[in-house]
């Protein structure tokens, strides 16, 4: 089995300005400076290129929180592949659920946006995740597969280990509400076997995101299909940040 580096992102959301966001690289980077795992940092896109100026020479990654599925165009307001890989961005999350809740983020187009970044050579960090009426209604498989079909279809089995996913209940982000590390793990081996279903399941790392904090991190992370987290309100902290990152 591929061994699968443990994988910590930090998604900032529409949280600070560039200089807030150099100081808390500032704060992080001595903390984390003999870490073995992948540590990503995703800044508004005012804040990308001040972060990834201070991380050169570090093992830190950048990603972007959002990008166009086209290369250029008339799309006012949106970003493409090629910006953010111009900027020397490595990553970029797709999907995430606030961006399908509050900004009509479609299936559609992420079937476009996740190939368009591989193109471009960025590390799609695509966000799955069922919303609260869904795992009521004990529907939490049929929506991760469906989206997952739905995402990847134009993605070829080779390069789906270059993807990384996030299982992302829609009910655990920001609320303070995590998954139990049961239910996590359940859904992230879930993802894995749809994944093996495509010859991959073994190579892709697969995250969890819903309130993970330094308090629970562990736990979390220890699961054996859990191979990192994304992490929201905990990682807009160094110190609390680090403390995940030192968790898994
Ligand atoms: P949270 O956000 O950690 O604040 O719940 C996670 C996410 O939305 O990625």
């Amino acid at each position: 089995m591929p061994e699968r580096t443990p994988y910590l992102a930090a998604n900032w959301k529409m949280h600070k300005t560039v200089a807030e966001a150099t100081d808390f690289v500032d704060a992080l980077l001595p903390r984390i400076a003999a870490t073995q795992h992948d540590v990503v940092i995703c800044p508004p896109f005012t804040a990308l290129a001040a972060v990834v100026e201070r991380r050169y020479g570090t093992a830190v990654k950048v990603a972007a929180q959002n990008m166009h599925e086209q290369e250029a165009g008339a799309f006012t307001g949106e970003v493409s592949a090629s910006m953010l890989a111009e900027l020397d961005v490595e990553a970029v999350v797709l999907g995430h659920s606030e961006r399908r809740q509050y900004f009509n983020e479609t299936d559609e187009a992420l079937a476009l946006k996740v190939p368009a970044a591989l193109a471009a050579g960025l590390e799609p960090i695509l966000c799955v995740g069922e919303s609260e009426e869904a795992r009521d209604a004990d529907q939490t498989k049929g929506v991760l597969e469906r989206q997952l079909q739905a995402d990847l279809e134009h993605v070829a089995s080779a390069a789906l280990p270059d993807l990384v996913i996030a299982y992302e209940p829609i009910w655990a982000i920001g609320t303070g509400r995590t998954a139990t590390p049961g239910q996590a793990q359940d859904a992230c081996a879930f993802i894995r076997d749809v994944l093996r279903e495509r010859d991959s399941g073994d190579a892709v790392r697969i995250l969890y995101g819903g309130s993970v904090k330094p308090a629970n991190a562990a736990e979390l992370l220890a699961q054996p299909d859990i191979d990192g987290a994304l992490v929201g309100g905990a990682a807009l902290d160094p110190d609390d940040f680090a403390a995940i990152v030192e968790a898994a």
